[in-house]
């Protein structure tokens, strides 16, 4: 795509206000007395996990993690690497990964498994929105906000080609995926 595209909306901010409080409730029951690190994966987690975590009034860290998935188009390259590793102590944490979109599913599933050998005392999946259409391998979301449908999506933190993370609605640009 050569021209910048349009962005249109698929989900409102009203709508994503109330699946995130929706997603705090799920995760203050299963968390409240764990004291969780909360670990956003870049860059595309930050602005639900800003949201996130003041739903949550307990105990909790918060790190990110950073890894190249995509390059600067719009397909997954299948080449993952870890950029920005995790610095605090994963050993006998309970961690909670948070996500903004699952799509093929080779970035989270190569994560889980980095993080796995680690050793926590447990380790979940919080993602924003899941692309089930174009799933690669096998993902178990354990708290999830969207089904959404084979769209390029933009806003609420993701991008199109670095553009667009400060939409504060979930869009979609039109063009083949
Ligand atoms: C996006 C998203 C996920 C990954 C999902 O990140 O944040 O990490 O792609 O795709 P997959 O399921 O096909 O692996 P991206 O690499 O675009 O980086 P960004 O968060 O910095 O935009």
């Amino acid at each position: 795509m050569s021209s910048q595209p349009k962005p249109q909306i698929l989900f409102r901010r009203e709508e994503i206000a109330a699946t995130v409080a929706r997603l705090a409730a799920e995760v203050t029951k299963d968390y409240k007395d764990r004291r969780p690190l909360l670990l956003g994966i870049l860059t595309g987690s930050f602005v639900f996990m800003a949201d996130l975590i003041r739903l949550l009034d307990f105990p909790l860290e918060v790190e990110f993690l950073q890894v190249s998935s995509y390059g600067r188009g719009r397909e997954s390259s299948g080449r993952i690497k870890v950029v920005k590793g995790v610095s605090s102590p994963i050993k006998g944490r309970d961690v909670l990964v948070i996500e903004d979109i699952v799509d093929t599913g080779l970035t989270i599933a190569f994560l889980l498994d980095y993080l796995r050998k680690k050793k926590p005392a447990s380790l979940k999946l919080c993602a924003l929105t899941d692309k089930p259409s174009r799933r690669q391998v096998p993902v178990t979301i354990d708290y999830l906000g969207f089904t959404v449908p084979n769209k390029f999506l933009v806003g609420y933190g993701i991008d199109w080609d670095e553009k667009f993370r400060n939409l504060p609605d979930i869009c979609f640009v039109e063009g083949e995926d």
